[in-house]
């Protein structure tokens, strides 16, 4: 088998952790500490992500999305496929490099989605997004880490906690959706998004359209 090439590598951001992108033929990974944090081999669940999302929007005049984070591009990709012409995507990305693979090496496995001039790339903390905006998204969709357990950063838990779903609710405008990728289930989580006021939805995805592992999607509706 051909052996994985290590492209290149960047710290997270306050966590100081290492970040590594890795190649195999026409595969990609992207690493954490050695743990595999996104493969380009599966991608069906990230996909499913934008568009549950996005379909219970469509509706919406001038529809605004907000992604955390941009990983390989797929979510962002399968975002501005569903929006229409006046859609507008903004990309939160924690760690810079990511971004620039995005635009290098990792530019065509999802088809070039920033070079679509409806994308905006923010290089920064989702958290500090939340924080600072107020009924400015019809959609936010987070896939930032594996899920609310099982954190890859520990700086992460403030988002699938109580005060992250009260920010989410107040950065969305009314209707809006708040969609959560998850590797498993969990059903605390499930009720903290209805202590916290949405409508739950939880839909299972498979990793790869039809097959592969078996993936949580939560879409919370604002009321
Ligand atoms: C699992 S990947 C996302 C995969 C993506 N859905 C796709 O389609 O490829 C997680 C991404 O979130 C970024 N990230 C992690 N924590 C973040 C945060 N708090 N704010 C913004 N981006 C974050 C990581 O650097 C990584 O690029």
């Amino acid at each position: 088998m051909m052996p994985w090439k290590l492209l290149d590598s960047a710290q997270v951001p306050e966590s100081g952790e290492e970040l590594c992108l890795y190649q195999r033929g026409g595969e990609f990974s992207i690493r954490v500490n050695g743990r595999e944090l996104m493969n380009s081999r599966a991608h069906g669940s990230e996909e499913a992500l934008a568009e549950l999302a996005c379909v219970r929007i469509a509706h919406h005049p001038c529809p605004r999305v907000l992604i955390g984070g941009l990983g390989l591009g797929y979510t962002t990709a399968a975002a501005l496929h569903r929006l229409g012409a006046d859609g507008q995507v903004v990309v939160a990305e924690l760690v810079p490099a990511v971004a620039a693979w995005n635009r290098g090496p990792l530019a065509d496995l999802a088809g070039r989605p920033l070079d679509d001039a409806r994308v905006t790339v923010r290089e920064a903390d989702i958290a500090r997004i939340l924080q600072a905006e107020r009924r400015a998204y019809d959609a936010i969709l987070l896939d930032v880490d594996n899920g609310p357990a099982g954190l890859t950063w520990k700086g992460n838990d403030w988002l699938y906690a109580r005060a992250g779903l009260d920010a989410a609710y107040a950065a969305l405008k009314a209707a809006g959706v708040l969609a959560v990728w998850s590797a498993s289930p969990d059903r605390a989580f499930a009720k903290r998004l209805r202590r916290a006021g949405f409508e739950v939805t939880e839909v299972c995805v498979r990793a790869q359209g039809w097959g592969g592992g078996r993936h949580i999607i939560w879409l919370a509706v604002r009321k």
